[in-house]
């Protein structure tokens, strides 16, 4: 009787200290702000275990150049504002979220599996400003840009001159 009169209190302790965390405002919001406590770990958690269970394993379409092509198509238009582009500055949008988008083409992004890719560009990353593509780009342009960035590191020609163009033109 005593160890539940205790255990019932230690759990309206806990709980209501998490809640005094957020309502008194002590609960990081701001982009600069330092993470919370076990936020990076477990949102880490929680995607890898959602991938591992749902990132389909196989691309539907050929990876060869001209799905390079129309990958950094895609990436330039949807991707690039965020991720970047080779060798170009970091953009405003990019150096101002929290959490920072990776820069594509300076991580190692060729060494995750497209499915992987695909997987976040069409359902985003919750409540990391990473949208969810799957309304506003078709299957083969996920693809696209997904088998681009598996093969970062040995692109044509014809997808590299794409990607190598400034992102806002110099005169807008
Ligand atoms: C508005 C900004 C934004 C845009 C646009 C955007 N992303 Fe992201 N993306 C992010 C952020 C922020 C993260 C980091 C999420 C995290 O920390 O878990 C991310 C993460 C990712 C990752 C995981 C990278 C890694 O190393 O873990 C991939 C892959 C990715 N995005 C692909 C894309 C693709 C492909 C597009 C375009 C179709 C795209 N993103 C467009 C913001 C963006």
């Amino acid at each position: 009787m005593r160890f539940l009169a205790g255990f019932f209190t230690a759990i309206v302790l806990i709980a209501g200290a998490g809640y005094l965390y957020f309502k008194m405002g002590f609960v990081p919001v701001a982009t600069a702000s330092a993470p919370m406590p076990f936020e990076a770990m477990l949102a880490k958690m929680g995607l890898s275990a959602r991938l591992a269970k749902d990132a389909p394993g196989k691309a539907p379409i050929a990876a060869n150049d001209s799905t390079y092509i129309a990958g950094a198509h895609v990436y330039r238009k949807n991707c690039a504002v965020c991720h970047g582009l080779p060798d170009q500055d970091k953009s405003a949008i990019a150096k101002g979220m929290y959490p920072e988008p990776p820069q594509l083409f300076v991580s190692k992004v060729a060494d995750d599996p497209p499915g992987e890719t695909y997987w976040k560009a069409a359902n985003g990353i919750r409540l990391t400003g990473m949208p969810g593509f799957k309304g506003s780009l078709s299957e083969t342009e996920m693809w696209q840009v997904s088998l681009m960035l598996a093969n970062a590191d040995k692109l044509p020609a014809g997808a590299t001159e794409v990607l190598k163009r400034p992102l806002q033109p110099a005169n807008w």
